[in-house]
């Protein structure tokens, strides 16, 4: 009989880009809190999506030559996509909504009439600085020594028409929302939204659009199209059927149980969506839970910094077990924390190899050696094996509480721990000195059942995070279907007395580490230059800029990086009199040849990087747009040495 319900959703993710690890983790994350309470016996709706439209896919549309649907559809439904990407990672999703599917917006141009029939969005006008040729308004903030940001020209005041959403409104009742336990969780998050946000005093927001045009029209001012994040909050509750008849299941399922989110889009799931459903007069949902983020050397993962690691790179090397695993169990779910290839082989290696793998082999191997696979059903229990026992019957009760909590790596540190416990106990127990003997035979068949019940134990509740190596464990230790139940999880005694396990293929092989690294360090991208693109940093000041050396260098040779079909090798003069050499991710628009005797720009002072085994000792400057790339390079007679200021 189902507990109840349980309504979680993750953002849904822009489709502008590949997905990198970073929404991974978001997603893993939401999957393993869906996979921990459908165990329990709730009636779980995983809702994942695909947020589709904006400016920023209407340019990268246009720059393709594709149209935006066009575009969209390939890095979401296309090979290698989201949705092949959740396949592979075995996401559990009951749902996936696109935010260019008719119902939502059928269903976004009634919401936005709604709250515009109810005074809550009003006509107005949007002042700011306007960039003519980049058709973009920007605010004081945004700009460059007074200029575009993007395009570095002069902006003019300007004033458009739009339309506004009454956020200033609903100050008390958000005021008072976030204040509400368990509201917005982790509870840091709370004082950062009323400090930053809601103290200061909440502005009206600007709702609707005129400058681009993929975006849900409004119907009553069809050159407006719908501001973004009104048309992406609202899919939590269009994918139920809210004003569409798609679906019908909005009563069963609303109010959420929690959105997932990640920090930097806190703010608009606390303040913003229960503000849109205070005005729709709907329930709020009942939790929202601001997750950290994956970092990367430090900082935040981005293409335009070329530090992106590719989560599918990583699951055809591990498999998704693995990569799931190690997301859940090295960060603790609310704060940011550091990713390194290093750690991730380092979690492989010590806790899925080394503890839980180990201990399913060692336990079946040895059943199979001293009892030809089948316990007999003599038993003689010892002192020795209460703690063990303990520690197995209260994992349920521990890992239960954490999970409620969203603590997931908390409860997984709670299962390694019974796990190494177990390992200590084969050793303490010492299975093959009993065996010396076959007067020991139900001792050593007692020492056996323990350990098979504990892993029984341990692996119905590493099921949400390792759904397909559980299942190959469960048939090693030859547990039933019904032993493997969440009721089951809190007894000990439940397999069969005369188990018969049967040995499989390891579940976790060791990885070498060296090799790995090497081998990851040559496929990830992240190894190769990308030019920036975007997220430009704010203003600098000329001393941020003095930092920076760029010298004239003159090409001495270029050749192809072996096994590497992004990288260039060059070995220049930069006039110091010493050969530098520099890796450049430039081989898909340069044939070697044509580069050597030119005259380009380096930046000579970046810390030297090692890429596909090679020191590269600064970065060439080249100039990037539309996907075409061009070298800078200067006139023959400017010399060696000379540095650009
Ligand atoms: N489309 C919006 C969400 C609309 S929800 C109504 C959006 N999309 S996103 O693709 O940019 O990000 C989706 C989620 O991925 C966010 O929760 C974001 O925090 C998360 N992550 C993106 N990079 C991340 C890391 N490096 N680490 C952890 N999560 C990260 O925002």
């Amino acid at each position: 009989m189902s507990k109840g319900t349980f309504y979680i959703t993750t953002p849904i993710y822009y489709p502008s880009d590949k997905l990198h690890i970073g929404h991974a983790y978001c997603t893993v994350a939401t999957d393993n809190i869906a996979r921990y309470k459908r165990m329990c016996g709730y009636d779980v709706l995983f809702l994942t999506g695909a947020d589709e439209h904006g400016q920023k896919i209407e340019e990268k549309a246009k720059a393709k030559g594709v149209t935006p649907q066009q575009f969209v559809d390939e890095i979401v439904t296309g090979k290698g996509g989201i949705l092949d990407l959740w396949k592979l990672m075995n996401i559990s999703n009951d749902r996936f909504i696109r935010t260019t599917d008719d119902y939502h917006v059928e269903s976004i141009q009634k919401i936005f009439k709604q709250m515009y029939d109810k005074g809550d969005i009003y006509k107005g006008s949007y002042r700011g600085k306007y960039c003519t040729p980049c058709e973009s308004f920007w605010t004081e903030t945004q700009l460059v020594d007074g200029k575009c940001p993007d395009c570095g020209r002069e902006v003019h005041d300007a004033e458009e028409e739009a339309y506004f959403f009454r956020l200033s409104k609903y100050q008390d009742r958000i005021e008072e929302l976030l204040q509400t336990p368990g509201f917005l969780e982790p509870e840091s998050r709370v004082n950062e939204m009323l400090n930053n946000f809601v103290r200061p005093g909440l502005e009206d927001l600007c709702v609707s659009r005129t400058s681009f045009t993929w975006g849900i029209p409004v119907t009553f001012d069809p050159k407006h199209v719908v501001y973004v994040w009104v048309d992406a909050l609202s899919n939590y509750i269009t994918a139920l059927g809210y004003g569409n008849e798609k679906y019908d299941d909005f009563d069963k399922f609303w109010p959420a149980d929690v959105h997932i989110v990640g920090k930097e889009i806190v703010r608009f799931h606390s303040i913003i969506w229960p503000a849109m459903l205070m005005s729709l007069e709907l329930p709020l949902p009942k939790k929202i839970y601001g997750h950290g983020w994956l970092l990367i050397d430090g900082g935040k993962m981005s293409k335009s910094k070329g530090n992106v690691v590719d989560p599918v790179v990583l699951v055809d090397r591990y498999g998704a077990d693995s990569l799931r695993f190690f997301l859940m169990r090295e960060f603790p779910f609310g704060s940011d924390g550091a990713f390194t290839n290093e750690a991730l082989i380092t979690r492989i290696n010590s806790d899925l190899a080394n503890d839980f793998g180990n201990l399913v082999s060692r336990t079946v191997a040895m059943v199979e050696k001293y009892f030809d696979g089948t316990l007999p059903a003599d038993r003689q229990a010892d002192p020795m094996d209460d703690e063990l026992v303990n520690m197995a019957k209260g994992l349920r009760d521990a890992y239960e509480k954490d999970m409620e909590a969203f603590q997931t790596q908390q409860a997984l540190t709670d299962i390694f721990k019974v796990i190494s416990r177990a390992n200590k106990y084969i050793d303490e127990t010492a299975p093959w000195v009993l065996a010396k003997d076959p007067a020991n035979n139900a001792r050593l068949a007692t020492v056996m059942y323990n350990l098979l019940e504990t892993i029984r134990i341990c692996v119905t509740l590493l099921q949400p995070t390792m759904p397909e190596t559980c299942e190959k464990a469960f048939a090693q230790i030859g547990a039933s279907e019904a032993d493997r139940s969440w009721d089951n999880a809190a007894r000990f005694g439940v397999l069969s007395e005369t188990v018969t396990v049967k040995k499989g293929e390891t579940l976790f092989p060791r990885i070498d580490m060296e090799k790995e690294l090497k081998a990851l360090d040559e496929l990830n991208p992240k190894a190769a230059e990308t030019p920036a693109e975007e997220e430009a940093a704010g203003p600098i000041t000329i001393d941020d800029f003095a930092k920076v050396t760029m010298t004239v260098c003159k090409v001495l040779s270029c050749e192809n990086v072996k096994k590497s079909d992004k990288l260039l090798k060059f070995k220049l003069d930069d006039g110091s009199g010493t050969e530098r050499t520099i890796l450049s991710g430039i081989a898909k628009y340069y044939k070697p040849e044509e580069l050597v005797g030119k005259t380009i720009v380096a930046c000579t002072n970046l810390a030297p990087r090692k890429m596909m085994g090679e020191m590269s000792q600064g970065m060439i400057l080249s100039a990037e747009k539309d996907g075409k790339l061009n070298l800078v390079m200067l006139a023959d007679e400017v010399p060696a040495g000379a540095t650009l200021c």
